[in-house]
């Protein structure tokens, strides 16, 4: 019996070959991969792109690194990125097609939906009524917002809501486009009557809809005029400092916005290859639960708003115009980099608030309830260790398919980018974006040190 089991030098020889074989097919594989992602994809995706705009001489590789993004295949229709440095505007770059199909140039005048990058403002105009002293983050909303105090939410605070942490990423009812669109009374009803997934303040899983409501509820309590969220932000921020800023698009404006597409599958694997960690990112999400809380989120109460459905939602008129603090902001890369600038450099805030919001309140090691991975958020923010300075920390909000607001107290910069061919990822996974953030670092590194 024992002899019989003993392998025989074939049999060896076979296992070894087979190792090699399948050694050897796997490099094929790699190897096959790699000339696809990175000869193939910018033969085929590439295209050389006149740059527009303007961009400070010192910060001329940060222009090329903008071209090389449409050179290399990154870049399906049109983008802007725009970059302040200590309070001065140093690059405003726009190229590509704001619409493709329509051959339709993106110009100076081009909008872009912020999708959840809109977090921000709503963060903005919160801590403006605390600046002006009519809240308090530490306040239950119900504070100015009675009706929302039932059901378990008698004692969620506005830093909760903030921070995720109001248990409302979705609600048991569904809120029509009806009830959605205009004033929005009927979907604040439904958000204030709705009973939180978990107690309050508990744990944290990103809202990415219900937020703008939560929001827009709380800013019509404080504001003495009770005005909403939208009309809070033209006529308090905006309008005052000549942005080209709104929650909501006008009926009139709606000819300016982009219009989006979606990646294809080849840029799918394209961007798996070049960034392996997107497939933690992407496995993280479908292989979630159908009951997950994620799920729960892109089917309540919105439905219509699901980014993954087949049709991407948001090139419908009517969604552009929803005034939904969470998703529907829109504006150039410009404006919204000056906005934050001012906001850093003390022009809209005190301070000491300013320093206040450069921190996190939430950034204890926790599971995301949404999403999964910890994120450190607070005021609205979502926030990233600093690249070198211990102990603080650059923040801003992603938006969906790479849209971003990039914030460095520290070295006085804010970088804004928009695009709308939409990518696989967000945040510092979306390589188009991530590249002209070490770019401009690496422009003041070198400034700094002569
Ligand atoms: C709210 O706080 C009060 C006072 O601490 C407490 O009595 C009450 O049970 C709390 N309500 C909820 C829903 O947590
Ligand atoms: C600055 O904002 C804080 C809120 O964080 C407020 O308490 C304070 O009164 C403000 N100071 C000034 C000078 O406006």
């Amino acid at each position: 019996m024992n002899a019989k089991r003993r392998p025989s030098a074939f049999m060896i020889m076979f296992s070894k070959n087979s190792h090699i074989t399948s050694t050897f097919c796997f490099l094929i594989f790699v190897a096959t991969l790699h000339i696809f992602a990175f000869i193939a994809m910018p033969i085929m995706y590439g295209r050389k792109e006149p740059i527009h705009g303007f961009v400070d001489p010192k910060f001329e590789s940060v222009k090329k690194q903008f071209e090389r993004n449409f050179m290399d295949g990154f870049e399906r229709d049109g983008a802007n990125v725009a970059i302040f440095y200590k309070n001065k505007p140093i690059v405003n770059l726009w190229a590509g097609n704001a619409d493709s199909e329509l051959e339709k140039p993106w110009t100076r005048h081009t909008r872009s939906l912020l999708f959840s990058t809109t977090k921000a403002l709503s963060g903005l105009c919160i801590a403006l009524l605390v600046d002006q002293g009519l809240l308090n983050y530490n306040d239950p909303v119900a504070k100015y917002w009675t009706e929302f105090g039932q059901n378990g939410k008698e004692n969620t605070t506005v830093r909760q809501v903030l921070n995720h942490e109001a248990g409302l990423p979705y609600i048991d009812e569904t809120i029509s486009l009806e009830e959605a669109k205009g004033d929005a009374h009927e979907a604040l009803r439904k958000i204030a009557a709705a009973k939180p997934a978990w107690v309050p303040g508990s744990a944290s899983g990103y809202h990415p809809i219900t937020y703008g409501w939560l929001i827009d509820g709380i800013v019509r309590g404080a504001d003495p005029k009770g005005r909403s969220l939208k009309q809070f932000f033209n006529e308090e921020i905006a309008k005052p400092h000549g942005l080209d800023i709104d929650i909501g698009t006008e009926p009139d404006q709606l000819y300016r916005n982009a219009k989006y597409t979606v990646p294809t599958n080849m840029e799918y694997i394209r961007d798996i290859v070049h960034d392996p960690r997107l497939l933690g990112m992407v496995m993280m999400l479908y292989l979630q639960h159908p009951d997950a809380v994620i799920w729960k989120a892109t089917k309540s109460p919105c439905p219509y708003l699901n980014p993954l459905a087949s049709e991407f939602p948001f090139n419908n008129p009517e969604y552009q115009q929803l005034n939904l603090g969470s998703a529907t902001g829109v504006s150039n890369a410009h404006d919204v980099a000056q906005l934050f600038s001012k906001v850093i450099n003390n022009e809209i805030l005190n301070a000491s608030l300013v320093e206040e919001l450069s921190r996190p309140s939430l950034n204890s090691w926790h599971i995301e309830k949404t999403v999964l991975y910890p994120i450190m958020k607070g005021h609205g923010f979502f926030y990233d260790p600093h690249p070198t300075k211990v102990d603080t920390f650059t923040f801003g909000h992603p938006g969906y398919g790479c849209q971003a607001l990039y914030i460095d107290r520290e070295t006085n910069l804010v970088i804004v980018y928009l695009s709308n061919g939409l990518k696989t990822a967000t945040s510092f996974l979306c390589f188009p974006y991530y590249r002209l953030v070490t770019e401009s670092y690496r422009v003041i590194n070198q400034i700094n040190q002569l």
